[in-house]
């Protein structure tokens, strides 16, 4: 206990050797006393088991990013008065790290995490994350991995869940932009999304509530997304459905943006009679998803018509009323892919086509089967820069 108090002054010393930008090797590692031991995999529940360690970089508008340490995951002892409390200074990110077949760590596109993470603090009145910074943070989180090593699963289809935050610690009841930052790290051993196959789900399309807007925040990760989302999301689940597919009114029609907190993907025969693979396209409305990315990729290198273009609820309705839709699924971290078989609007419920056998339709089993194989080494990225790194 001594030993470990001791390790903390030293690491708070280690926080007022300040530099401008984020330096790994300044890193300050505090290892817990107590390591847990990983409980079996069917015990696994997301985000609520933590692993032993957590990263923390404070930055302050007078000296710039403190030295990194990674220390026992514990709690923080916050003013009342931070923005992050008050104005919602908040951001977060959501990745994955994995063990391989040999037993190796891996992460997956971690460097469009951090990018993001970038746009995300900007948008927030925080600072933003220079290239170095975030190629430090890369280390920095691997490195927590790493020493995390024990609290990664290896079973196919677990993971490490990485969750890289900021917040606004700025003291101050003003709405200022921050001169103070947090910026850390938590992980949680996760499971499958589907613990035994593909299970369908069901949307409720909203044409009530609205995520994102022109000119608003949806494009970021930014906590206030969320929050008052849960309102929406808790109506949608009382009446049996498993998220929301979130609709902009635009005149009498309404575009297609997203499903709950994943991109949406439509596979259908589109007026011209060509097959072709929809996605709502980047900007204002649509959160720049890793897999999404991902499967915009992996479709133009295997010869997937792929469109990032504008779509309505009324051309969605016509096609599926004209069997053109061939399948619906939403894509995100969490799941990969979640197949989607039934909508329901104003009242009716839509069946989307979904192969009951397999749970999905074809194209979202080649894409789960495609990204969980790059995940984890077993294939190769279509792209220069290898997709998953060995830690
Ligand atoms: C609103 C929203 N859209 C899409 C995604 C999917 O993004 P990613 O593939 O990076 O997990 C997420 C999850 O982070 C999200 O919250």
């Amino acid at each position: 206990m001594l030993q470990l108090s001791r390790s903390v002054a030293r690491a708070s010393r280690a926080c007022r050797a300040f530099s401008a930008g984020i330096d790994a090797s300044k890193l300050q590692v505090i290892k817990t006393t107590t390591p847990q031991i990983l409980p079996p995999p069917e015990k696994l529940t997301f985000g609520e088991l933590f692993s032993d360690h957590m990263l923390e970089i404070d930055w302050t508008a007078d000296d710039g990013w403190a030295a990194p340490v990674i220390k026992p995951t514990g709690n923080f002892s916050l003013h009342p008065a931070i923005c992050g409390l008050h104005y919602a200074v908040q951001c977060f990110e959501g990745a994955k790290a994995y063990k391989d077949e040999s037993g190796a760590l891996r992460t997956f596109r971690l460097d469009m995490n951090l990018k993001r993470m970038n746009d995300s603090m900007s948008r927030s009145g925080m600072p933003g994350l220079t290239e170095s910074d975030q190629e430090e943070l890369g280390k920095l989180v691997r490195e927590l991995v790493r020493i995390d090593n024990h609290m990664v699963p290896d079973a196919p289809g677990y993971s490490l869940y990485l969750r890289p935050t900021a917040i606004g610690t700025h003291v101050a009841l003003g709405l200022t932009p921050p001169r103070a930052v947090k910026w850390y790290c938590i992980t949680c051993p996760v499971g499958p999304y589907f613990k035994t196959g593909f299970k369908p789900v069901k949307l409720l399309a909203s044409d009530e509530y609205t995520r994102a807007f022109y000119g608003g925040t949806g494009a970021y990760k930014v906590g206030a997304n969320y929050g008052t989302g849960i309102m929406p999301f808790t109506e949608c689940a009382k009446q049996g459905f498993s998220q929301i597919l979130w609709l902009l009114p635009e005149g009498d029609d309404f575009l297609i943006t997203e499903v709950g907190t994943m991109n949406l993907f439509v596979s259908w025969v589109n007026e011209k009679g060509e097959k072709e693979l929809i996605t709502a396209p980047l900007g204002e409305l649509v959160l720049p998803g890793v897999t999404r990315d991902s499967i915009i990729t992996i479709s133009k290198a295997t010869g997937i018509n792929v469109a990032e273009r504008r779509f309505y609820w009324s051309e969605f309705a016509k096609a599926l009323s004209e069997n053109r839709v061939l399948e619906v699924f939403g894509a995100g971290t969490a799941a990969i892919v979640a197949p989607v078989d039934a909508i329901s609007f104003r009242g009716e419920m839509l069946q989307i086509p979904c192969d009951e056998k397999v749970g999905s339709g074809p194209l979202a089993k080649f894409f789960y089967d495609e990204i969980s194989a790059m995940q984890r080494g077993a294939k190769p990225s279509p792209s220069e820069k290898p997709w998953s790194m060995v830690i």
